[in-house]
């Protein structure tokens, strides 16, 4: 799925670095520090600690290579890494970070593993901190479309990830991060994003794989497809023939000491 970095970035890459910055702000933290970027994709949010943080070292960790070249072509700094690995699975000594990111990336993976093991490579009073696309709710780029496919197929609800993804519900979030604070504090809030994208930009074959709509389309008999096709074209396009993507993100940290 993870094999497309230019199409991520038409699709969602300038959303998440509207997003990243916000996010990183909430966090308070001081210069300095050791970061990690777990499942850092084409770098938004590295490329957001070097910007206002004056790090120490940020290594951003994904399994896809073709991500993470295009990380490194658009993130070139010497207190910068990137590294192939799995978030379930890190590589990295205990305790040898301040802080764990990861943006938008949870819900890919299994989350118990890959916060166990945030919670393994930071050091005590560190911090974890994550974030989410609020799939079920105000993801409203892929959400008109589940909707509109559960209104003509009751079985786009098997691949709809605002019913799939259950750590995209604040409470799951706040309960899996809340499981791995271990005497710490937890904050969670939601940011409010609102982006245009152009028709221009076609983003359609990116968002068909990261939001699970080929799968179904797949599936569908292909009347229904050409009957969702319209019924999805037909409410989103907005008299300016601008699409909106206005999406809440649910997001949230912890800290352990
Ligand atoms: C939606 S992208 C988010 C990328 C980036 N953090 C951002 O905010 O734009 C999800 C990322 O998770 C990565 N990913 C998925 N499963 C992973 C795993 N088990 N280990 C490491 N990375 C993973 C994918 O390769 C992809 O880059």
């Amino acid at each position: 799925m993870w094999n497309d970095a230019a199409g991520y970035e038409t699709y969602v890459g300038h959303w998440s670095r509207s997003v990243a910055p916000r996010f990183l702000d909430w966090l308070e933290l001081s210069t300095g520090l050791r970061w990690l970027d777990v499942a850092c994709g084409t770098g938004a949010v590295t490329a957001a600690i070097l910007e206002r943080f004056n790090p120490e070292e940020v290594v951003g960790l994904d399994a896809s290579s073709d991500y993470l070249a295009s990380a490194q072509a658009s993130c070139r700094h010497r207190r910068v890494r990137f590294v192939v690995g799995d978030a379930c699975v890190l590589s990295f000594p205990s305790t040898s970070f301040d802080v764990s990111v990861s943006g938008l990336a949870l819900n890919f993976t299994a989350s118990d593993r890959a916060l166990a093991e945030q919670h393994r490579v930071v050091r005590p009073g560190g911090m974890i901190a994550a974030y989410v696309w609020d799939y079920a709710g105000e993801y409203e780029f892929a959400r008109r479309f589940w909707n509109a496919a559960l209104s003509i197929d009751p079985r786009a609800a098997a691949y709809d990830p605002g019913r799939k993804a259950t750590i995209c519900h604040e409470q799951n979030l706040r309960d899996a991060l809340d499981s791995h604070a271990a005497f710490g504090t937890l904050r969670s809030a939601s940011i409010h994003a609102p982006q245009l994208m152009t028709p221009a930009a076609k983003p359609q074959s990116a968002m068909n794989k990261i939001s699970g709509t080929r799968w179904w389309l797949s599936d569908a008999p292909e009347s229904k497809l050409a009957s969702s096709t319209t019924r999805v074209s037909s409410r989103r396009v907005k008299p300016t023939g601008m699409l909106s993507m206005d999406a809440r993100v649910p997001l949230s940290n912890t800290s352990h000491c």
